[in-house]
Parts: C-alpha cells; structure tokens; sequence
C-alpha cells in the first residue's frame, strides 16, 4: 500500500511506539482488504468499552497505551460503558465492577477522548459530514452515519478504531469507495411503517434476511430521526448492514433510482412474525427505553406520557450524559423521576451488567435490545411500543 510520508513516518516509529503499533494495525488490515492507499478521517468513534464486555485482558492494554502517551489526533467519541458513571452504586453494581469500569474510562481520559459515553455520537457533536471519511466502530451508528448522513465509514472494531483515533488515518477500502456503495436488493414496503418499535423491526426483518447486503428502501413514509436510528440499529442487529439507502430521504440515492435491482417486498405480517420470534414475555419488570441511547425528543416523548402519573414498575431510560444534562435544564428529567422513573446515563441495557443490578426480565421498544439481552444478561426481553411500555409502567 502507498504511504505519504507522514505516515512513513508514523509506520517506521518516528512519532513513538504507540503511533507505530497503530499505523502497523491499519496497514496490515489494508494489506488484507486491498487498500492501496490510506485516508484522514475528520472523527472515530470507538467500541468496546464496557468492562462487563471487554473484561481484564482489554483494560490492560488500555492502561498500557494510555500510559505510553497514546493521544488521539481528530474528535473522538466513546460507547456506553457498563455503568451510570456517577450513580453506579443507586443501580446496585459492585465496587469490584465500577473500579474496573472507572480504570478503563481513566485510560479513554488520558487518550483524550470525548468524556460523554454514547452510541449516538451524531447526537452529541460529532455529526460527519456528507462524503467524510470516518473510522466508526458500534454498529448501529456506523449504518446511520454511512446512510443517513452520507459519511464513509466500514464496521469497524474497537482496536482498529482506536488506532485511527492516534493515527488519523485509516485504509481506503470497503465503503470509503464509491463503488462499494451501491445497493444489491431493493425492499418494496407494501404497507405504512411508523414508529420506532416498527422500524426497529422492519431493520430487524430485513437484516437478517440479507445478511450483509446493501438495502434501497422504497415507499417509506419520510423517518423522523429516532426512527431511522431504530432502523439502523435493528439492521445491524440481525445482519451485518452498514449502510442502506432510502428513496427520497437519504443523501445518496438518487444515485441509484434509475437501476433495478432484486426486489423484496415487505408486509406488516413480516414484522409481526418478526416481532413474535424475538419478544419473550415472561416476568418481565422492568420498562428499559433507550437502545439506541434515546435523544431528546424521546425523553420528551416520556416525560409527557408519565407527567403528574406514578409509575407502578421500574422504568429506565438511558440515554448519554449530554443529552441528560440538557434534559434535565428542559425539566424533562424531574418529570419522569418525580413519576418514579430513573433517568441512566453513560451505559445501556445490553452493556451493563443487568442481573447484577437486580433485573430479571425486560420490556423495551428496541429489536436489538432484545437480540442481545437474553445472551449477554440472561434474561428475557418482551416487545411492546412506546405508548404500551409507558402503560405497563403506569400499571395500566
Ligand atoms: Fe447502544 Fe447499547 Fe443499544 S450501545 S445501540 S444502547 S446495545
């Protein structure tokens, strides 16, 4: 592969050890995807960041390389942890547990990453910009930069996403080029999509269908945001779908419109099928929204259902420590605790440890969060939409 000279440099140890080791990382994985040459990316955001899933060996090799003067170079943000980084002990985790989480976010600190922990990091300031080259790992918001926004990222993994935050850089292949960037089946909606539970099913459906192919959506009302992050989050779910197109409303299909392509149409029994395959109702008792971490429009959203009410279960609603703070200042946040609801920020169901934090059953809106729940907590999950999970809450 072709290197300028800075990153001949990079590569031969002129900047440090740390540098060396990422650029051999990104240069060996060109190697083998092709790249000929390497890009800057304008942002990373990184994975792996939950010690209930990165374990000892990981936070080792943080601590090793954040002592070793590993900086990133471009706007860096975080996922969710495995804990409310302040409230840790209201959740009943251990303080075996939050010593390990708080080294491992010690070690992000020292690397000079965004210190808010989201999987939404288009929801907290770092928003690519059409046709940037980025290096996103978390797989649901690498779909939704690559289609909603029209940036350029692959699925990337944690290592090699922190070494294209110390690096800059990463290796020109897969989706960072054009031709890459093509749908491969077009999916025919036959009846309305709304809202976030049906559009985290409709991502649900289709990837595990195509694995990991590209989708061109046509005859989808226009998405509202959370519900395009729904979508993206339920396709990378069940596939492996980094990037999708959407007729009239994403950045880069007109493109496509002219060509045809294998067609998959979609009905409402898909989904409800779909839908009845993963929910598993059982004792489920805690209302858990926020997988995607939620935005501000769904706290909203909450905080008008439960306001002036009480709830009668546990409702949790993660979201990142940004976007809580500023709900807090719009009032949103006294609404639903007054109600009895608790306000999580910096960690998500799926990567906190949940039976240790007393749950043993869930009910959410989210198809991904029910993919991953009862394998990584062991515990059931039970699908339901907003206005239902916030009714079960209320008792009603
Ligand atoms: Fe985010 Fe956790 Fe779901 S990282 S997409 S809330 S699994």
């Amino acid at each position: 592969m072709f290197l300028n000279n800075d990153e001949e440099k990079m590569l031969q140890g002129e900047y440090g050890i740390i540098v060396q080791k990422s650029m051999k990382i990104l240069v060996t994985l060109g190697d083998v995807f092709g790249a000929e040459r390497m890009v800057k990316v304008k942002s990373v955001h990184i994975s792996g960041i939950s010690y209930k899933n990165i374990g000892d060996p990981a936070l080792e090799f943080l601590e090793e390389w954040a002592n070793n003067g590993a900086k990133t170079r471009v706007h860096t943000t975080i996922n969710p942890s495995g804990m409310d980084m302040e409230r840790w002990r209201d959740f009943g985790i251990s303080e075996a547990f939050a010593k390990k989480q708080i080294r491992i976010i010690d070690a992000f600190k020292k690397m000079k990453t965004c210190k808010s922990l989201s999987c939404t990091p288009y929801l907290i300031g770092n928003k690519p910009q059409l046709n940037d080259h980025i290096a996103w790992a978390e797989s649901s918001a690498v779909a939704f930069s690559n289609s909603v926004l029209g940036a350029k990222t692959n699925r990337e993994g944690g290592p090699a996403a922190l070494a294209s935050a110390i690096t800059g850089r990463t290796s020109m292949f897969g989706y960072h080029l054009d031709e890459n960037r093509n749908p491969s089946h077009e999916i025919y909606i036959n009846e309305p999509v709304n809202g976030v539970l049906e559009y985290s099913t409709l991502g649900y459906h289709v990837g595990k269908k195509l694995g990991h192919c590209i989708p061109f959506f046509k005859n989808l009302k226009k998405p509202n945001i959370d519900e395009l992050k729904a979508l993206s989050a339920g396709l990378a779910a069940s596939g492996s779908i980094a990037l999708y197109h959407i007729y009239n409303v994403t950045p880069e299909e007109k493109k496509f419109r002219e060509n045809s392509y294998e067609r998959i149409d979609v009905r409402k029994r898909d989904l409800t099928e779909t839908l009845a395959e993963l929910s598993i109702e059982e004792k489920n008792e805690h209302i858990c929204i926020g997988c995607p971490q939620c935005s501000m429009r769904e706290i909203a959203e909450i905080a008008r259902k439960v306001a002036g009410k009480k709830v009668k279960r546990e409702l949790w609603v993660f979201t990142s420590s940004i976007i809580c703070k500023e709900a807090k200042l719009k009032g949103y946040v006294d609404v639903i605790e007054r109600a009895g609801g608790k306000m999580i920020s910096d960690t998500c169901m799926v990567v906190s440890p949940m039976k240790m934090m007393g749950v043993r059953g869930v009910i959410t809106n989210s198809c991904k969060a029910a993919h991953y729940i009862p394998n990584t907590c062991e515990i059931p999950v039970a699908l339901k939409n907003i206005n239902n999970c916030i009714k079960v809450a209320l008792g009603k």
